[in-house]
């Protein structure tokens, strides 16, 4: 169960848990990584047959040893782990303290927990039926796994909007939030629907039924995932891995899609809805993070290359804001993990309106990619830094491949410029190759860097998203304050803080507005800004004003962010490391942001 959980860990640790049914229930919880838990339990003789674990990132009350899971019920005798918000959680609570329910975390699970106590009590119900009373009482996201002492030979689990997947063995069920901890027990999964409930038992019987109580037939699918991917296959973190992975990612995400040779691309998704596609009005962009930074960039491509109108939204202000959307729009989705709550809900919004959902998605089988009509997926492997990087260039290959193939069916793009972009693209892995042997330089940079407080990040046109991307990624893995700017606005406030201090990365690869961006760079020297300038090869003019340079080999305009992006992640992976933080788990964050 440990090792399970290490696997799952990336998805928060601040706190881990485990209960353990041998008889009686044992149960552990530990504040910190899943290794706290691991040391703790070490030495105890802590054997079961049935059992949960879970680790946390908080959501209500801090990271501790009584908030975290599994949480138990009031009478000792329900256990139970569980993902999401339970946003009622208030009133539920409330109600239950009136009937004598008495709490000892800060937390919504405890609730839910008490919640089906108090139903099984009243009613005398089986656990299943005590959980399906209780699901039909909660408003918000979950997905939970419940163990009752009095039952010993079940687990009962439910998702809603939070992910959950069984996996079948030849005589025992893994019950997780994602298949990796399952993949080195069993390729056969089921992914439980919305609002549905399992319960998998001893004798090998697994039952699905709604909240409404509608029995389902489990569908059975096929896990396509190798265990080799989710190890670090020799090197020191899990990021600089991906980070290294990005050239066969990359062409993994264009195998069988394109061949600049023959001049074609094929996608799947597209060529079922082309006509939609085509026609489109609109092209609306939903996306969290890293991915809506792809989506950025996405923006650049459609209208450049498609001459398509796109907006791109952040997913969490997007369903909140009373959105206009039609029919005749189309509803791109951008996320690794396919599980991003916002973007989920984003989705279902733009459902209801009857708007074409398509979906760039990395993680086969997620909510995201079971909700859209059409989409591609990614196919970078399994991603596990917190910090994306190889799932963000694997999406902009992907949207790509998807512009130059709608403006192509448009008629707005040229059959050559066409084939040498496809042609450039074939080219990218090699000259990301190319980039990463810099990795030395990078990291010298990185040393003199390492102690600053802030930096500022400048691009234009394609590359300003990718200033965004480098600030962010700088932010989230070593804690240094970062902004990234269109180069030209920087003169609208931010030169303000330019000083001796001020470390400011120019992303001056772009072919149209170089002249202006050597002009941005002459007005941060003019400041006594420190330059750290991402080039093209060859490119003296801009290395003799930049105090250092950091050279990318050229390529086409729309594809330089493919480029641009690779020396970014290293700087940032270096400063970080010389900084001593953990790169693939940094402080506060989560690599799927399952709750609100
Ligand atoms: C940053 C990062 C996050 C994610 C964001 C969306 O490095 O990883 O900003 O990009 O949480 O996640 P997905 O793409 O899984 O929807």
């Amino acid at each position: 169960m440990i090792k399970g959980l290490h696997r799952l860990e990336y998805r928060g640790y601040d706190s881990a848990g485990i209960a353990l049914l041998n008889g009686s229930l044992t149960i552990i919880r530990r504040k910190g990584k899943v290794k706290e838990l691991e040391d703790f339990a070490e030495g105890q003789n802590l054997v079961g047959t049935v059992g949960i674990g879970h680790t946390r990132w908080a959501t209500h009350g801090k990271p501790d040893d009584r908030n975290a899971h599994p949480h138990l019920s009031g009478n000792g005798r329900l256990t139970l782990v569980h993902n999401g918000i339970i946003e009622n959680y208030d009133t539920l609570k409330k109600a239950l303290e009136k009937l004598g329910h008495e709490f000892t975390s800060e937390t919504d699970t405890e609730v839910l927990v008490h919640l089906i106590e108090e139903l099984q009590s009243r009613d005398n119900l089986p656990i299943e039926e005590a959980v399906r009373v209780a699901l039909q009482k909660v408003v918000g996201a979950y997905a939970i796994v419940v163990i009752d002492k009095e039952d010993p030979e079940k687990l009962v689990a439910a998702r809603k909007a939070s992910p959950l997947v069984i996996g079948i063995g030849n005589d025992d069920f893994y019950i997780a939030s994602d298949a990796t901890p399952i993949i080195e027990y069993t390729k056969k999964v089921v992914y439980l629907n919305d609002e549905e409930i399992a319960v998998v038992k001893k004798d090998g019987n697994l039952q699905i039924f709604t909240i409404n109580n509608e029995l389902q037939k489990p569908k059975v699918q096929e896990l396509d995932m190798e265990i080799e991917r989710l190890e670090k296959a020799g090197y020191d973190s899990f990021m600089l891995k991906e980070i290294y992975e990005q050239p066969q990612t990359i062409a993994d995400a264009m195998r069988g899609r394109m061949n600049a040779g023959e001049s074609w691309i094929r996608l799947g998704g597209i060529a079922e809805y082309a006509n939609k596609m085509v026609n489109a009005k609109r092209f609306i962009i939903v996306a969290c993070g890293t991915s809506w930074h792809a989506g950025l960039i996405a923006e650049y491509l459609f209208e450049d290359l498609a001459r398509i109108p796109v907006e791109v939204e952040y997913a969490s202000e997007f369903r909140y804001r009373n959105p206009i959307i039609n029919e005749n729009d189309v509803v791109i989705a951008l996320s690794q993990s396919g599980e991003t709550a916002d973007t989920l809900a984003a989705l279902e919004l733009a459902r209801e309106k009857g708007a074409l959902i398509y979906g760039i998605v990395n993680v086969v089988g997620s909510s995201i990619s079971r909700l859209t009509d059409a989409g591609s997926y990614i196919h970078a492997g399994p991603e596990i830094g917190v910090a994306s990087t190889k799932a963000f260039t694997g999406q902009l290959t992907l949207l790509t491949l998807m512009a130059l193939k709608i403006a192509h069916l448009k008629g707005n793009i040229t059959n050559s410029y066409f084939h040498e972009l496809l042609t450039e693209l074939e080219n990218i892995p090699a000259k990301i190759e190319r980039i990463l042997e810099k990795s030395p330089k990078i990291e010298y940079i990185a040393g003199e860097f390492k102690n600053t407080n802030n930096a500022l990040y400048l691009g234009r046109g394609y590359n300003f998203p990718v200033a965004l991307e480098g600030a962010l990624k700088l932010k989230e893995i070593s804690y240094i304050h970062a902004e990234g700017y269109p180069a030209a606005e920087m003169k609208h406030g931010p030169i303000a803080l330019i000083d001796e201090n001020m470390p400011v990365i120019v992303i001056a690869n772009n072919k149209s507005a170089y002249e202006k961006i050597a002009s941005n760079i002459q007005e941060v020297k003019a400041r006594k800004g420190v330059v750290i300038a991402i080039v093209e090869e060859g490119d003296d003019f801009i290395k003799n004003m930049a105090d250092y340079t950091i050279e990318i080999t050229a390529t086409e305009e729309p594809l330089s962010p493919l480029l641009s992006v690779i020396p970014l992640q290293l700087l940032a992976y270096y400063i970080a490391i010389q900084r001593g933080c953990n790169v693939d788990q940094p402080r506060n964050l989560a690599k799927s942001v399952t709750v609100e």
